[in-house]
């Protein structure tokens, strides 16, 4: 692959970065992943503006304006050419050369980092027969909105998920789900009514699940935001989950139980089927 690092396109094993990097030691970062398809970058106006809000959040500068970030992006599909996955981009506050709690003098140069993935989004098989997953206790920080680097307890999740022969885990919060690892979560209540949690700092506000939220308004399906338990997960007629990386991919199993008839669901069918069409 050809990555980009700080202003250059390098061959991904000539990236190199200090190993004094905030990123790397404080987890002094931000990022956005934005899905690819047919070679084109998809709702990039809501990640890099998400990635602006993140930066202004923890006083961290982007080097280069939103359109030549957008121009870089572009750069590196078309050197890999890339079809469909996703480009992956992260901003550390840098380093100074050793391990300092105080944030480095104004001016200290930041670490910014592109890369490809190359996946199936389209033809996924977790997209057509749909996920299993546990609820865990949400352990992370309180600052869930902004989207940080500092990924180990969603990657304790997935591997608590995988070791009981999950795919991936609800968070919960005070009995209630907050979302997925690294997705929005969702339920579909008996009467046919999407429900997801509203926006506060307690989830990461998922440009997918926006996107949701519109179609789900345009085509007249009905919608709550609000907070939901475990219990209404486990009795809920659908489930589940949204993120760039998967669209939408049905959840048809929770702790064990089968979600509805445990085989993805209409509506989220349906929605996958409208999100898909708007996105190709
Ligand atoms: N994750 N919630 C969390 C905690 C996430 O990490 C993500 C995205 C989402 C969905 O947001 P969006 O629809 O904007 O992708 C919700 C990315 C894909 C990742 O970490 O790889």
């Amino acid at each position: 692959r050809i990555v980009y690092l700080n202003g250059e396109y390098v061959p991904e094993q000539d990236a190199r970065v200090s190993i004094f990097d905030r990123g790397f030691l404080f987890s002094d970062a931000v990022y956005e992943v934005t899905a690819v398809l047919n070679g084109k970058l998809l709702e990039n106006d809501g990640h890099i503006g998400r990635l602006v809000r993140s930066c202004r959040e923890l006083q961290l500068t982007l080097p280069v304006t939103p359109g030549e970030l957008e121009a870089i992006q572009r750069e590196l599909i078309a050197r890999n050419q890339l079809r469909e996955g996703a480009v992956y981009l992260q901003l550390s506050r840098g380093s100074t050369g050793d391990r300092e709690f105080d944030f480095p003098p104004a001016g200290t140069a930041p670490t910014l980092t592109l890369f490809t993935q190359a996946r199936p989004v389209i033809d996924n098989a977790r997209a057509i027969k749909g996920i299993r997953v546990i609820t865990l206790e949400d352990i992370r920080w309180r600052r869930r909105d902004i989207k940080t680097v500092g990924l180990l307890a969603p990657c304790l999740a997935k591997e608590y998920a995988h070791a009981r022969g999950a795919d991936d885990a609800f968070l919960v919060e005070d009995g209630m789900v907050t979302e997925g690892s690294a997705c929005n979560a969702w339920i579909v209540t008996e009467s046919g009514t999407l429900v997801t949690r509203p926006l506060s700092n307690d989830i990461l506000h998922g440009i997918t699940r926006r996107s949701l939220l519109e179609l789900a308004k345009t085509h007249n399906i009905p919608f709550e935001e609000r907070a939901f338990s475990v219990e209404e997960a486990y009795n809920a007629r659908e489930a589940f989950i949204s993120s760039a990386t998967t669209f939408i991919w049905p959840v048809v199993n929770i702790d064990g139980r089968a979600v509805g008839d445990g085989e993805p669901g209409p509506v989220t069918r349906a929605l996958r089927a409208i999100y898909v069409e708007m996105a190709l």
